[in-house]
């Protein structure tokens, strides 16, 4: 038997705050039993300004994450978020380094080394995001961008404390496109990973895939070598769709 699986709920800023709200009441009316009956982990990350809410009533199968954080303590960075608050709002774990952040708020490297800093401050658990643009893959540069993107990351959780952490490999192309990798190249990623990051003092690694996961594409990547979840985009705000994702994985 399989072990039970990760699932990262990424809703991103699909929906407001009322309909964060009540897209969590349809989860705990909807997904509770699944996921308790499955054993998965299933990882919520709402938009910011839900947090407290939702965390008020949180259901016990689920966690919440944030989708982002600051890569400072406190301090004159209007907009952004802290670690801390994530935590005193009920997280136990956030995302950093998604290529939407690392795109349009020009999150680099450096810069996602420092929020997981912060985090790994908090005793929050970091979901590495990490993946190439199509113009990287067309020129063979898979493996430079992952180990380049890992390594500012790993350099800050060698030696932390966290009971262990995610990376997502989530290929940009493949993000909302409907494109997604073959498992042969996600399991050639992860078994880069693991090369990689042998050997280190780090805390356990689980690989999560991200990209157009859905009721249909499921299926083409939930037996690859050494997986342990998705991080789902669109399909986790449709909560019928997201079960079927889960119940998919129902080994
Ligand atoms: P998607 O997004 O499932 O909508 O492709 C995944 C992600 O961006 O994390």
């Amino acid at each position: 038997m399989k072990q039970p699986l990760f699932f990262v709920s990424n809703w991103k800023m699909y929906l407001s705050y009322q309909a964060n709200v009540a897209l969590y009441q349809q989860y705990e009316k909807q997904l509770e039993s699944t996921v308790a009956a499955t054993g998965h982990t299933l990882i919520v990350c709402p938009t910011v300004s839900a947090l407290a809410t939702i965390a008020r009533d949180k259901s016990v199968p689920f966690y919440l994450s944030g989708q982002t954080c600051a890569a400072y303590s406190h301090g004159a960075y209007t907009g952004d978020t802290d670690a801390q608050s994530l935590r005193e709002l009920g997280c136990t774990y956030c995302i950093v380094g998604h290529s939407e952040r690392r795109l349009y708020h020009h999150e680099t490297d450096e810069i996602v080394a420092h929020q997981t800093q912060q985090l790994l401050h908090q005793g929050l658990i970091p979901i590495v995001c990490i993946g190439e643009t199509k113009e990287e893959k067309e020129n063979n540069q898979t493996r430079a961008v992952i180990a380049r993107q890992l390594t500012a990351v790993i350099r800050v959780i060698t030696r932390s404390t966290v009971p262990y952490f995610l990376v997502a490999y989530e290929p940009v192309w493949a993000i909302g496109s409907g494109k997604l990798p073959h498992q042969h190249e996600v399991e050639r990623v992860f078994s880069f990973i693991k090369t990689l990051t042998h050997g280190l003092n780090l805390p356990p690694i689980k690989l999560l895939y991200g990209g157009s996961i859905n009721p249909s594409s499921v299926d083409s990547l939930k037996n690859t070598k050494d997986l342990d979840g998705f991080l789902v985009g669109k399909t986790s705000i449709n909560v019928a769709e997201y079960k079927v994702v889960i119940q998919a994985c129902n080994w």
